[in-house]
């Protein structure tokens, strides 16, 4: 059985495998009908513990595409409430035939669990566990940043040597943050992070990046910007950061994007605070690449399933049939 439990599992060739499919699975969305039969006949159930828009959906699209019966699963409002444990839920649901669980916890680890415990036989992908992984959106970044800094079809194949991505803020509860340093490092990018000292990780000397403090010193350097929220539903309230301190050292605003090589973008996982990490003229200007992220999750989220699940059927560009 394969999981999806951690960017750090990918080789360079899985995740350019990846990725390339995604391309792929992005041409299925270009077509009057946006759907192939590859997933026909399997169960996937969404298993969501923690609050979620842009994955969950995208995820419940990328099902929906490849034709696989789609069951989704949130916490509120379960026997979660009534103290049900995660296996027993899984195992319930799994009693109903799932072929594969996306699942997203508070608890880092849980997806690992899941996978790993014999629990349930079916497919694990992590859709975000605690401050640990998330490892389809680092694969939906490094898609959006192949595509824009190494181009559509010039990237078919390649990875990401050379590029030099800054990752700007709170690091230290950021699974965004985990995922994307594993999976640029092992895609051959060079990753700096930037943060408040309070938001740097203990043991980030043996994270393959390099850390500043000065975000200023770092813009003219980088061909990606990604900025990343405060999460402070994980923090202590006598560690939040100030709005107007954070936004004044760490923020990103006009002034501070004109720094930046006329190439370089602008990227944010979501859900943006604006005013803080990100101004409104940030936000919406040409060069932030945040909605076309969302886009572009549903084809790596495709791909993925579609890896993990479908490898065996016809490539997704030889259905011809199956999109009448
Ligand atoms: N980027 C991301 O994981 O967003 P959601 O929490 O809305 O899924």
């Amino acid at each position: 059985q394969r999981h999806l439990i951690s960017a750090a599992d990918l080789t360079r060739d899985d995740a350019v495998l990846i990725l390339d499919t995604a391309e792929e699975m992005a041409r299925v969305a270009d077509r009057p009908i946006k759907k192939l039969p590859t997933l026909r006949g399997r169960t996937v159930v969404n298993l969501f513990f923690e609050d979620s828009t842009r994955t969950r959906i995208s995820f419940e699209a990328a099902e929906k595409r490849l034709s696989a019966d789609v069951i989704n699963f949130t916490a509120k409002g379960s026997s979660v409430s009534k103290g049900e444990s995660l296996k027993d839920t899984a195992q319930t649901l799994e009693a109903m035939g799932v072929d594969a669980v996306v699942i997203r916890h508070g608890a880092s680890g849980a997806p690992y669990r899941l996978a790993t415990s014999g629990w349930i036989d079916a497919a694990v992908i992590n859709a975000g566990d605690g401050t640990h992984q998330h490892p389809t959106q680092a694969l939906l970044d490094a898609f959006t940043m192949r595509r824009r800094l190494v181009g559509r079809d010039a990237g078919i194949g390649q990875d990401l040597a050379g590029k030099r991505i800054t990752l700007v803020g709170d690091i230290l509860h950021s699974r965004v943050a985990r995922s994307n340093v594993d999976l640029l490092h092992t895609l051959g990018a060079e990753v700096t992070l930037v943060a408040p000292p309070t938001l740097v990780p203990v043991g980030v000397g043996s994270w393959p990046c390099e850390v500043s403090y000065d975000l200023d010193n770092t813009l003219s350097k980088s061909d990606a910007v990604m900025l990343l929220r405060v999460q402070r539903e994980r923090m202590n309230a006598a560690f939040f950061p100030t709005e107007r301190e954070y936004s004044r050292r760490y923020g990103l605003d006009g002034d501070r994007m004109a720094k930046m090589p006329e190439h370089a973008i602008v990227m944010h996982p979501g859900p943006m605070v604006r005013g803080m990490e990100i101004t409104a003229e940030v936000a919406d200007s040409e060069r932030c690449t945040a909605i076309e992220q969302v886009t572009n999750g549903v084809s790596i989220r495709m791909a993925v399933l579609y890896l993990l699940l479908g490898g065996n059927e016809p490539a997704v560009t030889h259905t011809r049939t199956e999109e009448k």
